[in-house]
């Protein structure tokens, strides 16, 4: 068995980090989402793993390497366009041989793993098996329609009028039947190969595609709100460790992580909270549920349930809450003003904030 990563993709929603980062290396509790995807594939005992990668090629190569860290041994494959998940699969067909195969959308995060999924899928061997999961807004998804035994009877792109609540989770189970299928299907409205067409054709050709409900937390981390609720998630079961330099001034309260070489001074940090290596926290409040990258640097301010990229600084700003903030950016006060701040800043960004 095999597994295929789609790590190309342009990341829209996370604009502007995405001009200048791969939506799959955005950290989730300082570690890129990618990574998660990565060590579930081989807990779940895969180890040939291919990367289809696109413009940020260059950035997940750097990354990940040949993946033998991860206990991987990872072939990296060139989309020139991202013209569809069932476009990543033609790319993909050399590496993918006869075998079967498991794909995982790189900026998809599912707690509670694949093994059971992987091991369930090698025994009973379908054409196809996809992830399903309940969500308020499925016009967003593929949906999926189930017949009575529960096999997939239907299935639809970002439909207008969603037959069910069933979205599809971005990991799915092929065998090499869905070659066929996606050599034979068109490109959507949205001018892409969907791998949605492709189960269509799958069970229009009398093919079995069967699903399973997961419960387990499930997201597209493809935009800032999903980005900060799966961080919220990580952070709620971190394990609480003091590697770094906490003084006597400061308060550590609940579930924080300081890694080494980082300072905490005059601060309180109330987890669950990360704080990367390298980093210093000075006379700062840092609240529930933020991730503060490597070699940031926190004077006077006051952050809370965000996310901060590694070598950013914020001085002297109150109260920053549900941000996703970029690498190597200033966050400064300009006058005094309004007490909370939303933002959504991209790499190498400067701004003046009234506080
Ligand atoms: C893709 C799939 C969709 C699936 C979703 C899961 O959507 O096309 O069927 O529900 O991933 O993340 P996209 O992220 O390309 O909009």
């Amino acid at each position: 068995m095999r597994a295929l990563v789609l790590a190309g993709g342009t990341g829209t929603r996370l604009r502007p980090l995405t001009h200048t980062s791969a939506k799959q290396m955005v950290p989730v509790a300082n570690k890129p989402v990618l990574f998660y995807g990565l060590e579930s594939i081989a807990r779940a005992g895969i180890i040939d793993v291919g990367i289809v990668v696109g413009d940020t090629a260059a950035e997940i190569r750097a990354a990940v390497g040949d993946g033998s860290r991860f206990g991987l041994k990872v072939t990296y494959i060139p989309q020139h366009a991202p013209l569809g998940l069932a476009h990543a699969v033609l790319v993909a067909r050399d590496f993918l041989g006869e075998e079967d195969f498991l794909m995982y959308l790189g900026d998809n995060f599912i707690c509670g793993g694949i093994t059971g999924l992987v091991e369930d899928f090698q025994v009973k061997r379908p054409d196809a098996h996809i992830l399903l999961t309940r969500v308020a807004d499925p016009g967003a998804f593929g949906v999926a329609e189930l017949g009575p035994d529960g096999r997939v009877v239907g299935l639809e792109e970002k439909p207008e009028r969603p037959r069910s609540d069933l979205a599809m989770v971005g990991v799915y189970l092929f065998t090499p039947a869905v070659h066929e299928a996606v050599r034979n299907i068109q490109p959507s409205r949205r001018g892409e190969l969907e791998i949605t067409h492709a189960l269509q054709r799958l069970i229009d050709t009398g093919r079995r595609v069967d699903s399973t409900l997961i419960e387990d937390y499930w997201k597209d981390t493809g935009s800032v709100v999903d980005m900060l609720e799966v961080n919220r998630t990580v952070l709620e079961s971190a394990e609480p460790r003091l590697d770094g330099l906490v003084d006597e001034h400061s308060e550590i309260i609940g579930r924080v992580v300081v890694e080494a070489g980082s300072q905490i001074r005059g601060s309180r940090i109330v987890g669950p909270v990360v704080i990367g290596a390298d980093s210093r926290i000075t006379g700062s409040y840092v609240g529930p549920f933020t991730s503060i990258g490597e070699r940031c640097r926190l004077d006077d301010c006051e952050v809370e349930y965000s996310v901060v990229l590694p070598e950013t600084r914020i001085t002297g700003v109150r109260r920053i809450a549900a941000s996703l903030i970029g690498r190597n950016v200033e966050v400064s006060p300009a006058s005094h003003g309004p007490r909370t701040h939303r933002l959504v800043l991209g790499d190498h960004s400067t701004v003046q904030i009234a506080s």
